[in-house]
């Protein structure tokens, strides 16, 4: 008998210290397995750096969810706050899906990044047309509705937005052309981009309000848009920041193209965030939108050579981020892992991200967090 105690006390002893010593490894190697909110994710890394944000679709949950909240400190809504979603009809708003972001951001302490009140895509039908004669409406009708688009919605999240994306994409890509030719500039001129940010601030003085675009390390889009965005200052018209979307590439940008796009928003007095990160494992300088509408002709296969090209962009970009602390105030990855990216468009896969579709963290991440 007594000795079945001692052995049953042994057994007792040896399963509780196995587990001590169990859980004490998996806190160790951290973000070597998927789980739950206490273990150090990126967010942790870059605390005295910036907040690490993530876009999300609308009821995120289950093992997603988890991820997210071990390496994400701020959140933006990928699709649902953009105008075409949120305000089908022009005396209808559908708020589910944002508002179930929102709620998630509030209930975990994350932060939110409102994306996006003034653009040429995902645009509601009824927006430009007058129903009756369905031809555009004049510029007055259209920015009365962009001023009451902006002032719902912004009215609606404030004080759980803390910066909008108030006007997206605005400059064209090609040299000869200044603002792209979208139904906005035809019908406004110039005029919506600054009455935008005008509207916004109104609806909430406190938001910090961005101007966000891609392919912003060109050196002919970033002169644009420097030109712009110094106009609008020098007019007082209320603009924080400027986002760098980041759909970048393993090709591109260079650590000089990147640096000078940082140095020179930052030189008109802005905050600069990265707010729609991915590294295509595809090549070629072009924006998101391009590589998404390409001809799908290569396999879908993650090859140790693109494994090896994207990890030593995300390294270099990251330096760039790290030394550029004081101007940078946020960086936002487009998606959460490699399971699901909007560039996985026309069924090839892309890898843009730093966790793999079992939301693994890659070997990208590592070089990461590793500084
Ligand atoms: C993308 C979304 O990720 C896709 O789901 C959607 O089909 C198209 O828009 N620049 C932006 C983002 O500002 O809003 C875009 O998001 C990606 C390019």
């Amino acid at each position: 008998m007594r000795n079945s105690i001692i052995a049953s006390a042994c057994l007792l002893s040896f399963i509780v210290l196995f587990n001590q010593c169990k859980s004490s490894l998996e806190s160790q190697g951290s973000t070597q397995t998927t789980g739950t909110a206490n273990k150090k994710g990126l967010k942790d890394y870059y605390r005295n750096y910036f907040s690490i944000g993530v876009a999300v679709t609308p009821r995120l949950r289950g093992e997603e969810a988890a991820l997210v909240l071990q390496h994400f400190n701020s959140l933006t809504a990928e699709n649902a706050m953009k105008m075409g979603p949120i305000h089908p009809q022009e005396n209808r708003y559908f708020w589910n899906d944002a508002d179930s972001i929102v709620d998630f951001a509030q209930r975990h302490g994350l932060k939110m990044r409102g994306h996006t009140l003034t653009w040429h895509t995902q645009t509601p039908g009824w927006l430009f047309k007058d129903s009756a004669s369905n031809t555009n409406v004049s510029k007055e009708v259209l920015l009365k509705r962009l001023k009451d688009h902006i002032t719902t919605v912004v009215n609606r999240y404030k004080g759980k937005v803390y910066a909008w994306d108030v006007v997206n994409e605005v400059i064209a890509d090609d040299s000869a052309t200044y603002f792209r030719k979208s139904p906005w500039y035809q019908i406004t001129g110039e005029d919506f981009v600054a009455k935008a940010f005008e509207y916004a601030h109104e609806a909430d003085p406190k938001a910090i309000l961005f101007y966000n675009d891609y392919n912003t390390e060109n050196p002919v889009k970033r002169e644009k848009i420097y030109r712009m965005l110094k106009k609008m200052l020098d007019a007082k018209v209320p603009v924080h920041g400027v986002g760098l979307q980041g759909h970048w590439s393993v090709n591109n940008p260079t650590r000089e193209e990147l640096e000078n796009s940082i140095k020179m928003f930052a030189s008109l007095g802005l905050q600069v965030q990265i707010t729609e990160l991915d590294v295509s494992v595809y090549g070629g300088r072009q924006g998101g939108q391009i590589i998404q509408g390409q001809a799908q002709r290569e396999a879908a296969v993650f090859t140790p050579e693109m494994e090896q090209k994207q990890l030593e962009k995300y390294k270099m970009i990251f330096e760039v981020f790290r030394k550029y602390k004081k101007e940078i105030t946020g960086v936002t990855f487009w998606n959460i892992s490699d399971r699901y990216s909007w560039l996985d468009g026309r069924g090839r896969k892309n890898f843009p991200l730093l966790f793999d579709q079992t939301l693994k963290p890659k070997k990208a991440y590592w070089e990461v967090v590793n500084f």
